[in-house]
């Protein structure tokens, strides 16, 4: 089994990590739009909890990402691609790796900031330190206008990064998503 990503597909661990992300990532925004809409304070309050605690997951994730990238070659885009599209690709992954740190950051700064003081116990295990950010109205509703705005900003790329997948599988029917799904080419018989 291949561990690690050649020149040409992406390793076991580089795909284990994109797709625990993505479903992690998927699940964290239907709970930060939900929690905002329920009407009892008191589920509320337990989904904002649960949502910090996996926030903080997809950022430890995350991070094993990043490093993971750093320390294996990229694979190179299938030849079929238009140089246009290589752009937009690179720059949809670079924001999609901006908005993965600044997303949680946001969020922890938000809550520490808070004038409620609410503490961050991730998954009922340990207590997470606030950040030493100013604690007044103002600096909270900016962290959380900050948070919101990243939020949407993410619900957008991810979108459009799924729908290019989508469009690469299904219309153009090259080896994009198939080699985010396998670590090796799979022959036909
Ligand atoms: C990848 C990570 C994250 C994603 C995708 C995400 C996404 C979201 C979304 C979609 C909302 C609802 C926005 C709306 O309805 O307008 C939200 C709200 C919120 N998030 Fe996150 N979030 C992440 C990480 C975090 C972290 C790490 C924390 C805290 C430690 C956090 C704290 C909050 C809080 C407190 C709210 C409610 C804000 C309010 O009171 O208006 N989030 N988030």
């Amino acid at each position: 089994m291949k561990l690690r990503n050649s020149a040409e597909r992406y390793g076991l661990v580089a795909i284990v990590l994109h797709w625990a992300i993505a479903v992690l990532a998927f699940g964290q925004i239907g709970l930060g739009l939900t929690m905002m809409r329920v009407e009892s304070q008191r589920l509320a309050f337990d989904l904002i909890q649960w949502h910090k605690s996996t926030g903080f997951l997809i950022f430890g994730l995350f991070a094993l990402r990043l490093a993971w990238r750093l320390a294996n070659p990229l694979p190179r885009q299938p030849a079929s691609l238009r140089p246009w599209e290589r752009r937009l690709a690179a720059v949809v992954h670079r924001l999609l790796y901006a908005l993965f740190l600044a997303l949680p950051f946001s969020g922890w700064t938000l809550v520490s900031a808070s004038v409620l003081g609410i503490p961050t116990l991730v998954f009922g295990l340990f207590l997470l330190p606030h950040l030493p950010v100013e604690i007044s109205e103002p600096n909270e509703n900016f962290w959380r206008f900050v948070h919101h705005l990243l939020a949407y900003a993410a619900i957008a790329l991810i979108a459009g990064h799924a729908l290019a997948a989508l469009r690469h599988h299904f219309i153009l029917r090259d080896e994009t998503l198939k080699r985010m799904l396998h670590p090796v080419r799979r022959t036909k018989p």
